[in-house]
């Protein structure tokens, strides 16, 4: 798809940032140059970094207390990447609640609450203030993931088997999953993986974990509600130097794989059968439309699809939710039904090893509870 440039949009929308920290600075003011952003104001609890992003990404005032920023400014979207608050919770909930009181729409990162207790207070408010809310599930925006999207919805796929993905994370010992500031590693992580899962195979029913003691490394046996059966393996303990993820999909007689997040494999279904025991060669009796497909980018020329900002899903996120807003909807993915079932999943992950856990719908189930 062809990018459009901030300045080529037509329509823009009015927009506040809070949070002038590390993440944002590097990876979600620079997505503006790609979305229908017009940014009014900014906004830190630290005044000289309020000031800073407002000279750097041309916002038009600064504040130091959102809540100022939203009294004054007129807004129609607020973008919110803050940290956690000192008990260890990420602050989006209250934050974004405040601002979908003050009519705007919000779009917050991740990890976008601690409980789904907080993901249902959000939903309310959206409800109730008809404001929309999206959540910064960057792997579901990420290219590659897209493409093996497209690939897996395609009839000759058949439905999703199985999938199974790699992620390094260390799941902290029982004892400590009950203390959010030990969590918050993991809390801050294990959406990463679940929202890619969640993108290719759907709502999932239940979740088992098994973990090993020296690591915290783990692997998670999942029953999608689809039928499709999956594991995600938190690959803790591998080498910092190898690449970190790695996702199969598998559908009948295809599967796709896409390794380190760029390269993506489509293994076809071959449109010929060769007879065991005779071959001699593996090209032999297949013909080239047989062949497995393969796609990386070049990194050779300067085009958007080269940068960090694209292929990790940042200004795709950016503009999918943007220019929704435009068209008067709410995200399609990066929504808080999503974020919902993540942080079931998350509640499902501090449960005790080795037990069945459910994950529930929003307006189906409350409590999760053992198979
Ligand atoms: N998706 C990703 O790839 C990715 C990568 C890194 C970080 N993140 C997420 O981004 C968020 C920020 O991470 P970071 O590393 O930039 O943190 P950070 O500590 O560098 O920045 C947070 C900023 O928010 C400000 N802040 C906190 N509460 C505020 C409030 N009430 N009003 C105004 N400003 C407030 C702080 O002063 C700080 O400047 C976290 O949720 C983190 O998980 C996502």
């Amino acid at each position: 798809m062809p990018a459009t440039y901030n300045y080529e949009y037509s329509k823009k929308l009015r927009t506040g940032f809070i949070g002038c920290g590390g993440h944002a600075y590097r990876n979600i003011y620079p997505t503006f140059q790609y979305a229908p952003v017009n940014l009014v104001a900014v906004c830190d609890l630290d005044p000289v970094r309020a000031a800073d992003c407002a000279k750097i990404f041309g916002a038009e005032r600064h504040y130091s207390n959102h809540s100022e920023m939203l009294a004054r400014e007129e807004l129609d979207v607020v973008f919110i990447v803050t940290n956690v608050d000192e008990a260890g919770r990420p602050r989006y909930p209250t934050l974004a609640i405040d601002c979908m009181r003050a009519g705007t729409h919000v779009w917050i990162e991740k990890p976008p609450a601690s409980s789904s207790a907080e993901i249902r207070e959000m939903i309310n408010a959206s409800a109730k203030t008809k404001r929309h809310v999206g959540v910064g599930f960057k792997k579901m925006f990420f290219p590659a993931n897209r493409k093996a999207k497209e690939i897996i919805n395609r009839s000759e796929f058949g439905p999703i088997t199985s999938i199974t993905a790699r992620y390094p994370q260390s799941l902290p010992p029982f004892e400590a999953r009950s203390n959010l500031k030990k969590m918050i590693g993991f809390l801050d992580h294990i959406v990463h993986p679940h929202s890619v899962l969640r993108l290719i195979g759907g709502p999932i029913d239940c979740i088992y974990v098994n973990r090993n003691d020296l690591v915290g490394s783990a692997i998670a046996s999942i029953q999608f509600s689809s039928g499709a059966v999956g594991s995600l393996h938190l690959s803790s303990g591998q080498s910092p130097t190898s690449f970190l993820e790695r996702l199969e999909i598998i559908g009948q007689e295809e599967n796709v794989l896409v390794e380190n997040n760029v390269r993506v494999v489509h293994y076809r279904r071959p449109k010929e059968k060769v007879p065991y025991g005779r071959s001699s060669d593996y090209f032999g009796g297949f013909s080239d439309g047989s062949a497995p497909l393969f796609w990386e980018p070049e990194f050779s020329l300067g085009q958007l699809y080269n940068k960090g900002l694209f292929l990790l899903g940042y200004a795709p996120e950016v503009i999918h939710f943007t220019t929704r807003l435009l068209e008067e909807k709410g995200p399609e993915y990066g929504t808080l039904d999503d974020a919902f079932e993540l942080l079931q999943i998350y509640e499902a992950y501090l449960q005790p090893d080795q037990m069945a856990h459910r994950i529930g719908k929003p307006q189906q189930r409350d409590d999760l509870f053992v198979c």
